[in-house]
């Protein structure tokens, strides 16, 4: 029997999810919550390991499907070895990333079906639904900025800008078509402000 709380976190690349994430763990601890964080794709040795074949820079001509089900299947396992135990033993997980990646990414950013998607995810999750997901909005253009200025100018993060764009407009799609579930915060602001926004959010569902 589930009796935890799955927040998930989500956005483009650079959104500031990491500092975010930290925030909310010592928000739900303060709050006497058992927290467990984690992270797609990964969470797991075995994910970890799907997670490096996936992200080797070596291993350019991996199909989109190939990409998605690579993705949903690290994600079966982690909802198998790290999100139910942790959930039905009653603690609250936080996840960095989840399925929402897999639509933006793979749907909307790399065009492949969005059917296809959900099908193979609604297997890979085993019926693991988010009690609230956080959706990060910065224009992408902005988040590369910022992230250029923290670890150093990337050219291929700057010359995938119109897959990043696919990509944000994947997520706000989402938000508009869950929006009981897929909090949407405008991460343009301030740290502190992004955090207490979200407190907001946390001291409802708790
Ligand atoms: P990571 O370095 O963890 O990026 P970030 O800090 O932005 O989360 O790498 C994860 C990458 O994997 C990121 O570019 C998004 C991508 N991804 C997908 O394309 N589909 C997915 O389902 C997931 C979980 C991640």
């Amino acid at each position: 029997m589930r009796k935890g709380l799955f927040i998930t976190v989500e956005g483009t690349d650079g959104s500031g999810k990491t500092t975010q994430i930290k925030l909310m763990e010592e928000f739900l601890k303060s709050a006497g919550n058992e927290v467990v964080l984690s992270r797609e794709p990964g969470g797991t040795q075995i994910s970890e390991m799907i997670r490096d074949l996936i992200l080797d820079p070596k291993n350019t001509d991996i199909s989109p499907l190939t990409e998605m089900m690579l993705y949903a299947a690290a994600r079966a396992q982690h909802v198998f070895q790290v999100i139910k135990p942790a959930l039905d033993s009653g603690k609250c997980v936080i996840c960095d990333r989840f399925v929402d990646s897999s639509f933006a990414y793979q749907g909307c950013g790399r065009g492949v079906d969005l059917k296809t998607v959900a099908d193979v995810n609604r297997a890979a999750v085993d019926g693991i639904v988010p009690d609230i997901t956080f959706f990060l909005d910065i224009d992408p253009h902005l988040a590369i900025q910022r992230r250029i200025k923290t670890t150093g100018a990337d050219r291929i993060e700057q010359e995938k800008m119109d897959f990043h764009t696919r990509v944000y407009e994947g997520y706000r799609k989402m938000a508009l078509l869950y929006p009981d579930r897929i909090k949407t915060i405008d991460a343009s602001k301030s740290i502190e402000e992004i955090s207490s926004q979200i407190k907001l959010y946390l001291t409802e569902i708790i």
